[in-house]
């Protein structure tokens, strides 16, 4: 009987692990290092209006402005960019979409600073050492073209593409 439930078990283990292989999700191990599956944790939310002195109200404020800002300063940096390949969600003929691939940055890394910094380099200059996508990805688009942006530009832009990250988001084998 135990060793009835034992191969029921291990029999259950083959069909998950089976089925969360989806070729997306299968991206190659020449990826950069960092490899963790937690998304990082969401900031604390602001303080609410009711339990905070004005001035914190006022800081708050600010710094969501500035936030709000700071995405739309990054989305303009996309849509003249690389919206020309990278459509936010599928179809994405071109290019994968910018949701499949802020899903597999997410799994790949813990840290937002980290992606971004392979990312801003990866933009820069393309190679597939460098790439976090699976060989039947990168064969379907081709290789991305260099694009130079300054350095700030590219941090940005690559920031706001980790921001776009929808856990709801189901990429298809191809990762359009
Ligand atoms: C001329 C078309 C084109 C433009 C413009 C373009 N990309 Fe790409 N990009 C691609 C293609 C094709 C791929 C998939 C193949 C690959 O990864 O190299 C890709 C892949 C990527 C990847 C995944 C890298 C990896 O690990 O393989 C990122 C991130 C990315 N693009 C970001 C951007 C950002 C941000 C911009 C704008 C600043 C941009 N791309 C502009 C075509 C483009």
């Amino acid at each position: 009987m135990k060793r009835f439930i034992s191969s029921l078990l291990l029999g259950l283990l083959v069909i998950a692990s089976a089925t969360s292989f989806t070729a997306c999700q299968n991206a190659e191990k020449n990826a950069p290092h960092d490899k963790a599956a937690a998304p990082e944790a969401t900031e604390a939310p602001a303080a609410t209006p009711t339990e905070a002195p004005e001035e914190d109200n006022a800081e708050a404020l600010a710094k969501k402005e500035a936030e709000e800002t700071a995405r739309k300063e990054a989305q303009a940096i996309y849509e003249k960019n690389c919206q020309s390949c990278h459509a936010m969600a599928p179809p994405s003929p071109n290019a994968p979409s910018i949701i499949a691939l802020a899903g597999q940055y997410r799994a790949r890394y813990s840290k937002r600073a980290g992606a971004v910094a392979d990312m801003a380099s990866f933009i820069k200059e393309p190679a597939v050492g460098k790439s976090i996508l699976g060989t039947s990805t990168l064969e379907r688009f081709g290789l991305m073209a260099p694009l130079s942006l300054p350095d700030e530009e590219l941090e940005k832009v690559a920031g706001w593409l980790w921001d776009q990250y929808d856990p709801e988001f189901e990429g298809d084998a191809d990762c359009r």
